[in-house]
């Protein structure tokens, strides 16, 4: 002890004796220096402080006074993975009283390793539910996450059209549905950004598969470019007001997508009057003037292109000033209608953020998107006094509750659904387990009991696509021998997405769970006992076999020579389906209930207007009564099928409602569908019209069961 203040006491006298004099001209130096920097911010006095200001007032005072380093220290991402847990990090600037921007990933809960967070369902698994105010929840959620660990960017939603049915990164999307996809992605974004942070719309544009996702060239029409791929980030932009939008890896009709002038500043700022910011996805920036001119404001997560070699660009004169300002000046706008400047996250990566409320959200998530999809003489909700057989490994030593890649996650825990259902029979039957690995073990556990539950999984990821739709490994020959074993089976997918099931027949029950999240096993013990009903509905057509799907030439999927070819065009997911009339294995929309609804009394007003008279909009109304014994829940559809010289596809949703019904229960629904409801893109007058003629109006509770028809004319209306 003395001898270590001895040292100090000595160590002091050498720097003050020594180095004191040396220090105080140093700091003369380095004072006048930052007097010289700081001279043209000195009139403004840090101006853009004042909250009274607008976000782009305060953002012109803020470039005002950046200096061409500091303007270009917010044009790209520092490494920040060995320091923080975050994904992408932009440094502050406390000369200018810039805030750090701190992103991390995360489509069902927190990612990149952070612990003690919620694991939610897979955003696919949330979109089943069809509810757009489960979505907001789940953005909420998401969101306060996020923000509890310090994140100011959040890296979701990520809402790009399935097109490719055995894509890997589906359990991250919504589905197949373009109108369906944009109010998803409305509801979650406005949740996350409730919470504090900006959330990010991703990825943009044609982003469908990860087979040679940094290299693949999606060669796409600009109608289907407009109808089918476009529509989720419209709304995510317009509905949404979404801070930020991710560039996809991929490139669209020849150029990546973070060096397009068309898809960036073309439909993106100009035709979507998107006003934040574009950050490329991680590593999808491929240059520096090409992509400063084409519009990608922000480089992630290095500082490959936009550091020093922009710098260069700029001062040779390849990017100009003005367009640097323009990136910087979005960066910054944002960040000051989010009141970043104003508020920061208090949490650090290390807070614990997970609380019982989100667990229990977790769990209404994952029942709110099952799908009952077969239910062969009411076998289900089983009574809890029968014997179960529990097979398969997802259903036991290793549940299925998240998808992998930048969106997988540390879960908390996750509840097995053998043990999820041994706890909610409560010893009133016995509960037997069989990983499946030894079918004839399987088999045999199958037999002994009065009722069997085979969990099969697949292990989507981002990165790779599934080879084909059928289950992995000898999944199908379990379901098969266990089918033949015992009468009552009943089969639980938790799969990203379609599987092909060549067993259909052979079994009697089936649910589609998806990557349910942290509850997984309370979740389905819930569905499978009837303490919830289900009411989650497709937002994907499962495929009855390999052949018939949207996207079965090579040259459309996985590609040929680095090309995609978008050659079915508006003919994505049911659309195809019902344009081959082929007969999917469950449409899209389908989903069972334990009771049963009747839809009745569809009334159409106006059944006839002017194409000005759509801007008043169309009203559909209709009836429902919950025709069975116990509460339930049933998602109204409406789809438009368009005249025939149109060329659409032969019906598409144009609007949807969850309706909770108490047994014998009838409510009136009533649906709005406005102009662009009835519209078409014309690539040759850039934009939509709604051309003359009738007008289809289908309301039913799937694409296939649409009771409720009824006729609009729209009269006059060739011009748009
Ligand atoms: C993914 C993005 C993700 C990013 C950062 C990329 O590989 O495509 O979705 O946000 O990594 O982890």
């Amino acid at each position: 002890m003395r001898r270590y203040k001895k040292l100090n006491l000595f160590s002091f006298r050498i720097y003050i004796d020594i180095f004191a004099p040396i220090t105080l001209l140093l700091f003369l130096f380095v004072g006048i220096g930052l007097t010289a920097a700081e001279s043209p911010n000195r009139q403004h006095d840090r101006l853009w402080m004042n909250t009274s200001l607008t976000p782009e007032r305060r953002a012109d005072l803020l470039l005002r006074a950046m200096t061409l380093d500091e303007k270009i220290t917010m044009v790209h991402g520092v490494d920040p993975r060995p320091i923080h847990g975050y994904v992408g990090y932009v440094p502050g600037n406390a000369r200018l009283s810039i805030p750090v921007l701190r992103l991390a990933d995360g489509r069902a809960g927190v990612g990149n390793g952070a612990k003690d967070v919620t694991l939610l369902p897979a955003p696919i698994a949330a979109a089943a539910s069809w509810d757009t105010t489960l979505l907001h929840a789940f953005g909420e959620v998401l969101g306060n996450e996020e923000w509890g660990k310090g994140t100011n960017v959040s890296l979701a939603p990520s809402i790009d059209v399935v097109r490719v049915p055995e894509w890997g990164r589906t359990f991250e999307s919504y589905g197949e549905d373009p109108y369906f996809n944009g109010q998803m992605a409305i509801a979650e974004i406005q949740g996350i950004q409730s919470q504090g942070p900006i959330a990010n719309a991703n990825m943009y544009l044609t982003m469908n598969q990860e087979n040679n996702r940094f290299k693949e060239d999606s060669v796409v029409d600009r109608r289907t470019l407009h109808e089918i791929y476009l529509p989720p980030f419209e709304a995510a932009v317009e509905e949404g007001h979404v801070g930020t939008v991710m560039c996809a890896y991929v490139e669209t009709n020849g150029t990546y997508s973070c060096e397009n002038p068309y898809l960036l500043t073309g439909l993106l700022k100009k035709y979507l009057n998107f006003q934040g910011w574009v950050m490329s996805d991680w590593g999808a920036t491929h240059s520096t003037v090409a992509s400063a001119n084409a519009g990608l404001d922000q480089e992630m997560p290095g500082a490959k292109y936009y550091g020093e070699p922009l710098k260069t660009a700029i001062e040779n004169g390849q990017v100009s000033r003005p367009t640097l300002d323009e990136h910087v000046r979005r960066i910054l706008v944002t960040m000051f209608r989010f009141g970043l400047f104003d508020k920061q996250p208090a949490g650090s990566w290390d807070a614990y953020v997970r609380t019982s409320a989100h667990a229990a959200f977790s769990l209404r998530a994952a029942e709110e998107g099952t799908v009952l999809l077969k239910n062969a003489d009411n076998l289900l909700p089983l009574p809890v006094n029968a014997s179960i057989a529990v097979i398969g490994a997802a259903g036991g030593t290793k549940p299925k509750a998240s998808g992998g890649g930048s969106s997988g996650m540390v879960a908390p825990y996750v509840i097995a659904p053998a043990d999820g259902i041994r706890k909610r029979i409560g010893g009133r039957a016995q509960v037997s387990y069989a990983d499946g690995s030894d079918l004839a073990k399987a088999v045999a556990v199958a037999k002994a009991a009065k009722v069997a539950i085979v969990f099969v999984n697949t292990d989507d990821s981002e990165g790779r696509d599934r080879p084909n739709l059928e289950l992995p490994n000898n999944q199908n020959e379990l379901v098969q021998d266990v089918a033949a074993a015992n009468p009552n089976t009943i089969v639980v997918l938790n799969t990203g997405g379609a599987v092909l099931m060549p067993w259909i027949e052979k079994i009697r029950g089936l649910v589609e769970a998806w990557y349910p999240g942290q509850e997984d096993g309370t979740a389905i013990a819930a569905i499978l006992y009837g303490d919830v009903n289900p009411s989650g509905k497709l937002p994907l057509t499962f495929p009855r076999n390999a052949t018939e799907i949207p996207t079965g030439t090579v040259e459309q999927w996985p590609g040929a020579h680095g090309i995609s070819s978008y050659s079915e065009k508006l003919d994505v997911g049911y659309r195809w389906y019902d344009a081959h009339r082929v007969q999917p294995l469950f449409p899209f929309g389908y989903g069972l209930s334990y009771t049963t609804f009747k839809l009745s009394g569809l009334q159409v007003t106006p059944t006839s207007t002017s194409g000005a008279g759509l801007d008043k909009n169309v009203r559909a109304s209709l009836k429902v009564m919950n025709t069975g014994k116990r509460a339930g829940a049933e998602v109204i559809q409406v789809y438009i099928e368009q005249p025939e010289k149109n060329g659409e596809p032969p019906r598409q949703l144009r609007g949807f409602t969850k309706v909770d019904l108490e047994a014998g229960q009838t409510k009136s629904v009533r649906l709005t569908l406005n102009r662009r409801s009835f519209s078409i893109y014309d690539p040759e007058l850039h934009q939509w019209k709604v051309p003359s003629g009738r007008y289809r109006i289908m309301v039913g509770t799937s694409s296939r069961e649409l009771p409720l028809q009824s006729d609009v004319e729209v009269v006059d209306n060739e011009i748009p």
